[in-house]
Parts: structure tokens; C-alpha cells; sequence
């Protein structure tokens, strides 16, 4: 296949670029290198990751609401599958600015669909969230369940570009997948996201604020991750939702106990209240992405934060964050 992956140089979609190259795919990534965080993470990523693949990515520095440049990248380079992971992704900074994750996630969305549809674009699969389960309490999340009741700003533009899949597939017929990823961990992740921050913390000696000890996660691993995304590119026909998670629901204690034993320190713990915009708990059910193509998470919190605690020592002085 030829892929283009928007958000390339972020976090899955860097893991998703290396696995694709690896089986022998080429692949182009867009990505604007913004600083929402450190964009030196970033640039360490595409320096990094791929000196063991058969072949490299090309990067495109631009940016998915340029809809000149997207149609140009797919014509020039024969692209044939669309992963669209671009986004402003995070619950908390989308409380504060609300046009910009408006703007990117859902006006950089239906640039991406326009651009493919005009191109020939044969497949499409599209980053979604377990934030548009929004406000409910029951458990495990299916992909049926009713999801107009975002509580933030990200959810909400989440939950929109479902919508948008949707119907430019009704419109134009290009296989499109969304996937609702669960809180994703792992080897080049976001440092704003708790395993990161807390494993920098713990290892300074810092304080870690627990949001709330009743609070679960579906943490999920990223190689699992890469899983669901390619076997979704492989799968895709007519218009599917799927979740992609762990389905392991974990209490934060019993991550912080994970990374603990990781990193071989005890951790100092603050609890402070849930912000408003957060979800108490998730939980993937997995069924649907099981039966259609074979999805099957094997790494436990215990054994990914492991991996995630020996990148960190490797990297850390090499990330800047
Ligand atoms: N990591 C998670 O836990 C998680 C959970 C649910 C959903 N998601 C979704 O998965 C996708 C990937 O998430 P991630 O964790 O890799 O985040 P990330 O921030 O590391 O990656 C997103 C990338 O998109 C790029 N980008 C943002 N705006 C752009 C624009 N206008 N033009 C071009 N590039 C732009 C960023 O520079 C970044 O490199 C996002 O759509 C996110 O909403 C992630």
C-alpha cells in the first residue's frame, strides 16, 4: 500500500509508520510539528524510530487544513489508503481552547476526506477517542451506545468526526474506519499523559497528583494499538466503528503500583478531585474489532509500563521533556 498518515510524527502515528514500513509498505507521514508539546519530541521520534526499517517515510511539514498541500501529497505519491490521526488531542487544554481542536479535528477532518475522495483514495481509517462516551456510567462501552452527550470540547470534536466519516463514506463510498482508542502508553508517548509524567516525577522525587483513586483507565499498550489501526487498514469496507482498548479496566493505584515496580521507587502521592471535561472511568468492550478482524490486546499494565520504564531511562536525556 501507499499510506499517508496525518499526524505522522506524533505518537501512534510514528509506531503506526514504523510497522507499516516494516511489512513493506510505503509510507508518507504529514505533520506540522506543532507545539502543543515539546515538538523536539517529535522530531526525535522521526530521527529515531525508523533506523531499523527495510525503507524510510517521507516527511511532509504542513498542515492538514491546507487542502492544496493534501491533495498535492496524495496525488504526487500515489496514495492509496488514508490513517488520519492528526488532531489536537488531549481533554484538559481543549477546555481552555476550544477553536483550535474545533478547527483541527473537525474542519482538518473533512479537508482529509475531501482530498481523498478526490484522489481515489481506496481506504480510510480515522483516530477517534473513548472520550465521546462522555458522561456514561455503564460498563464496558460499546461502540452502540448512544454518544451525544460529550462532556469537553475534544470529545465533542471526536464525536464530529465520526460524523464526518460517516457521511462522506454515504456520499463518496470510500471504506472508512474510526477507531476509538483508549488511553494509549508506551515508548514515545506524550509526556503530558500520566505514565509519562508520573514516571519523570517518581524518578525526580516529585509529587504525583492522582486524579482520584476511583478513577479507572483502559490503559492500552501501543504495539496493541498498531494491531487494531493495521488490522483495521487491512479490513476496511463500508463504514465501521470499533474501540480499541485493553479491556482491562485499571484503577490508577494500580498503575501507579505497576510503575513502581517498573522504575523500582515508591511513588509520593497526592489525591486531587477530577477535573470537569474528565471521565471517571472506561472500559473497552472488544468484541466487534475481535469478530471483524481478529483484534487481540496481549500486554498487561504490569509488562507495559516495564517497556515503557526502560525507553524512559534509555531516552530521557535524548527527548528534552
Ligand atoms: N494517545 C491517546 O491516548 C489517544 C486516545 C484516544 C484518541 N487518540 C487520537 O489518536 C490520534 C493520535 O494521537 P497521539 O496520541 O499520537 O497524539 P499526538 O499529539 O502525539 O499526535 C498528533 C499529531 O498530529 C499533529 N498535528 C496536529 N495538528 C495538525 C495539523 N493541523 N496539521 C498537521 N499535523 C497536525 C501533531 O503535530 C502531532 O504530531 C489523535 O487523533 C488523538 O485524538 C489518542
Amino acid at each position: 500500500m501507499n499510506v499517508l498518515i496525518t499526524g505522522g510524527a506524533g505518537f501512534i502515528g510514528s509506531h503506526v509508520a514504523h510497522a507499516l514500513l516494516s511489512r513493506g509498505d510505503s509510507v508518507v507521514l504529514i505533520d506540522d510539528f506543532n507545539d502543543r508539546y515539546d515538538p523536539r519530541l517529535k522530531e526525535a521520534r522521526v530521527a529515531n524510530m525508523f533506523s531499523d526499517s527495510p525503507k524510510l517515510p517521507v516527511v511532509v511539514r504542513g498542515d492538514i487544513l491546507d487542502q492544496v498541500l493534501l491533495e498535492k501529497t496524495i496525488q504526487e505519491h500515489n496514495i492509496d489508503s488514508v490513517i488520519h490521526l492528526a488532531a489536537w488531542a488531549s481533554v484538559q487544554p481543549s477546555i481552555e481552547r476550544p477553536r483550535v481542536y474545533s478547527d483541527v479535528n473537525v474542519t482538518g477532518t473533512v479537508s482529509v476526506l475531501e482530498a481523498a475522495r478526490k484522489h481515489g483514495v481506496k481506504r480510510i481509517v480515522a483516530a477517534s477517542s473513548s472520550s465521546v462516551y462522555g458522561g456514561i456510567t455503564d460498563m464496558p462501552f460499546r461502540e452502540d451506545m448512544n454518544i451525544m452527550h460529550p462532556i469537553s470540547p475534544y470529545a465533542a470534536t471526536k464525536g464530529a468526526t465520526e460524523l464526518m466519516c460517516a457521511t462522506w463514506n454515504h456520499l463518496y463510498n470510500i471504506p472508512t474506519t474510526c477507531l476509538r482508542f483508549f488511553t494509549v502508553y508506551g515508548p514515545w508517548g506524550r509526556p503530558e499523559m500520566a505514565i509519562f509524567s508520573f514516571t519523570k516525577a517518581i524518578l525526580a522525587g516529585e509529587t504525583i497528583k492522582m486524579r482520584g483513586k476511583n478513577t479507572m483507565r483502559d490503559f492500552t499498550y501501543i504495539d496493541d494499538i498498531v494491531q487494531g489501526v493495521i488490522g483495521a487498514l487491512d479490513n476496511a469496507n463500508g463504514y465501521h466503528v470499533y474501540n480499541i482498548g485493553e479491556s482491562d479496566g485499571v484503577p490508577l493505584p494500580r498503575m501507579i503500583s505497576a510503575l513502581e515496580n517498573a522504575i523500582g521507587k515508591k511513588a509520593i502521592v497526592a489525591e486531587v478531585p477530577l477535573p470537569a471535561g474528565d471521565i471517571p472511568a472506561t472500559l473497552a468492550d472488544i468484541t466487534e474489532a475481535k469478530k471483524d478482524f481478529a483484534y487481540s490486546p496481549i500486554t498487561s499494565i504490569e509488562d507495559g509500563t516495564k517497556q515503557f520504564v526502560a525507553w524512559y531511562k534509555q531516552w530521557h536525556d535524548n527527548i528534552f521533556v
